[in-house]
């Protein structure tokens, strides 16, 4: 692809990095890990905005069981490339939890505070289970005090844009994985 075209702000270098082929393949194995560990059950696939979009609506897809599907909006990163630290909710979930399987999806796990928020919120209404799938994870997280079962590919701490990751809000709709370097 063109990812010239894509960049509008002309500063902006995208250095590919996690090619289209490579992500479909990796999205149909958590599909398939997903499909054995939840047969015969309907979870409630949760994604959280805006990020997941693009990751959660191939995922769900790609999966063979039942599904339902709503959205969590958390304050993102703003126009930054560091989390300010806080996390704020800014759309909560429409759907009903309590006794139900839950799967959070999320785009990237950098310093967890995001599924830390999340998971503390989804647990004070008693859902039957709880599991994270992660497109992408930031290596070197170790202060997390719970598993993220499903990650698609761990990564460096390289920032990284498209398939639904922003940088500014820009880059969502690139196919591929690239790494922002300005
Ligand atoms: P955490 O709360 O620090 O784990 O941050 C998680 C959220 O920050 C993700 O859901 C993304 O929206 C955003 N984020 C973290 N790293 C990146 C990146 O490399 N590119 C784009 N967004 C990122
Ligand atoms: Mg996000």
């Amino acid at each position: 692809m063109n990812l010239q075209s894509k960049d509008t702000a002309g500063t902006d270098k995208l250095e590919p990095f996690i090619g289209e082929a490579k992500i479909r393949s990796r999205v149909k194995e958590l599909a398939a890990q997903i499909d054995s560990d939840y047969a015969g059950k309907t979870p409630i696939f949760i994604g959280v905005l805006n990020g997941s979009f693009i990751f959660i609506s191939d995922l769900v897809r790609a999966v063979k069981v039942g599904t339902e599907i709503d959205f969590l909006k958390l304050s993102s990163y703003g126009d930054s490339k560091i989390s300010s630290g806080e996390v704020k909710l800014l759309k909560d979930l429409n759907c009903t939890i309590d006794g139900r399987d839950i799967i959070i999806v999320e785009d990237i796990v950098d310093s967890g505070l995001s599924i830390k928020y999340i998971r503390d919120l989804v647990l004070s209404h008693q859902p039957a289970s709880l599991q994270f799938v992660t497109l992408l994870m930031k290596r070197g997280l170790s202060n997390l005090d719970f598993d993220i079962k499903y990650i698609g590919f761990e990564i460096g701490s390289e920032f990284v844009v498209g398939y639904g990751l922003d940088y500014a809000q820009k880059y969502r709709n690139l196919k591929e994985i690239c790494i922002l370097k300005n």
